[in-house]
């Protein structure tokens, strides 16, 4: 309370800092005390509480005070309508006095400027003025960003460095700037600060490398990858094959010869792109087949929604033979299966089961399975994850969580609409961080050590989640998943501290 703090105003004494707080003598209008907030600082609709305690000449001056903050530089511009009138304060007594900095021109919604906040006399005071404490809590949310939270630190210095277990993220360096890993600052900050492995969101995906048959292009991903090295980091190769529409390349879509020159050519996409990193020397493990089973249940292999399916002459063959083109590039790297849902839906697992039973029985090479766990504040539970985890574990094959997320609403869970939380507030902040550690905790627990792929989370921060584009339309364009570890800029989040508590054992608690 006592750092930093200094007069402010024409004609100023300066402050008195004493066990009691911050005092100044009003001495006249717009005298006052103020303290500096160093920026970044993003204070449209923050809340600056103080308690102040005026003497009785104030009080009888029938002056008034006024909590203000003001953009240091420029034209000082600054919020003046907190206004705590004579009548509210009493001589001798402790006062709560507020002020929500809100601005119609917004313009607190900035962080390239230092701020200034304080308190200051209006009218013409006399007596003193004693700052008894002061707090500005930033804003927690907006439907469109999530807690600003530069007043929380995580106390986290490396996550990476807490377990012996590998942490990952996914970035990307094709979408926006802001969050380029090969260009923002931010992003590589907190990606080297906190992660040992990156996953390419997008650009090691099957059209981004081969974008019509035989011509693949690697530079951007080769930049990444060439990147991580330097850094030390390793990479899990994201995906070799996903029928996701928008990353099948269009000669694969329009194939029109036979399913066996189908295979062929995905063989060939497979070597030439495992073969390519091998080289590389830091891709330690691939996501050979991405979501190749269905939702329902009972659960089975994907048919006419993958175009691998139908082009392999309706059969999930193409399954087996990518595992053992991959096998044949990478002889050392860790290949798993990937998918969505697997750690909820029982049937899905019982599928999945079913196809590891089988290669286990006929040598097809696999190493692991991947949870992608895009999972809700609340479903399913920490023992239901544990328990699908369990499964794989049992065949004896490693489980990685490969996208983590925990959404805050999510269309298809914790009764959304109904219970849609419309902001991201300390309390629901903690509980997401309770979410994280129940889920690294479980993982933890039920995967031995030799056994653990690692975990990954699927993007930095909250603005940037894919979860935003994902859910749009549904969300009415609002950004509410809320889902990952950092904030709108980069801050910490309590999710942080939750993923190392589970880490490290620590009870997980929403405190
Ligand atoms: C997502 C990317 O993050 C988005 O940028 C893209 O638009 C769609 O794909 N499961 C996966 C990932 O295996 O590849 C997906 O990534 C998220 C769901």
């Amino acid at each position: 309370m006592a750092s930093g703090w200094r007069g402010n105003g024409n004609g100023n004494a300066g402050v008195n800092v004493n066990s009691d707080g911050v005092s100044f003598t009003a001495v006249g209008d717009n005298i006052g005390a103020v303290t500096d907030l160093t920026k970044p600082v993003q204070l449209e609709d923050a809340i600056v509480d103080m308690v102040v305690n005026v003497s009785p000449e104030f009080k009888t001056s029938a002056a008034s005070l006024q909590i203000f903050a003001q953009i240091k530089g420029g034209s000082w511009a600054g919020e003046w309508n907190c206004w705590s009138g004579n009548e509210l304060l009493t001589a001798g007594s402790d006062v709560a006095i507020t002020c929500t900095i809100s601005e119609a021109d917004k313009k607190f919604d900035q962080t390239d400027s230092d701020v200034q906040i304080g308190v200051q006399a209006k009218g013409t005071p006399a007596g003193t003025v004693t700052i008894k404490s002061a707090k500005v809590t930033l804003k927690q949310s907006t439907n469109s960003s999530s807690s600003t939270g530069s007043v929380y630190s995580a106390n986290v210095n490396s996550l990476r460095e807490l377990a012996d277990v590998t942490i990952g993220i996914a970035v990307s360096n094709n979408d926006a700037p802001s969050y380029n890993i090969l260009t923002s600052a931010k992003e590589k900050a907190v990606v080297e600060k906190h992660f040992a492995q990156m996953t390419a969101g997008n650009i090691m995906k099957m059209s981004y490398l081969q974008p019509t048959q035989g011509n693949f292009t690697f530079t951007n991903a080769d930049a990444f990858v060439d990147y991580a090295n330097t850094k030390n980091m390793s990479i899990h190769g994201h995906a070799l094959v996903w029928h996701s529409d928008y990353q099948v390349p269009g000669f694969m879509k329009n194939w029109s010869g036979s399913a066996a020159d189908f295979i062929t050519a995905l063989e060939t996409h497979i070597t030439t792109v495992v073969d390519h990193f091998e080289a590389k020397g830091n891709v330690q493990s691939w996501d050979v087949v991405n979501e190749a089973l269905t939702d329902g249940s009972p659960s089975n292999f994907r048919t006419t929604d993958s175009t691998f399916y139908v082009k392999s002459g309706n059969s999930a063959v193409y399954i087996e033979k990518a595992f053992q083109a991959a096998r044949a590039a990478a002889p050392a790297a860790i290949l798993y299966y990937n998918d969505y849902n697997i750690e909820a839906n029982g049937a899905k697992m019982t599928k999945l089961e079913e196809m590891l039973t089988d290669f286990k029985a006929r040598n097809i090479p696999i190493d692991g399975v991947g949870f992608q766990m895009h999972v809700c504040l609340n479903y399913p539970s920490a023992s239901t994850i544990a328990a699908a985890m369990k499964r794989v574990v049992d065949k004896g094959l490693k489980v990685k969580i490969t996208e983590l997320d925990v959404a805050i609403n999510q269309p298809y869970c914790d009764n959304y609409p109904a219970n849609k939380v419309s902001a991201f507030t300390q309390s629901v902040a903690l509980a997401q961080k309770k979410r994280y550690c129940d889920i690294v905790k479980a993982y933890m627990d039920t995967v031995p050590a030799n056994l653990r792929g690692g975990i990954s989370v699927w993007g930095t921060t909250d603005a940037n989640t894919w979860l935003n584009d994902l859910y749009k339309t549904q969300f009415n364009n609002e950004k509410i998943s809320w889902p990952l570890l950092f904030d709108d800029s980069y801050n910490d989040k309590p999710a942080l501290r939750g993923f190392a508590d589970g880490l490290q054992g620590t009870t997980c608690t929403n405190q």
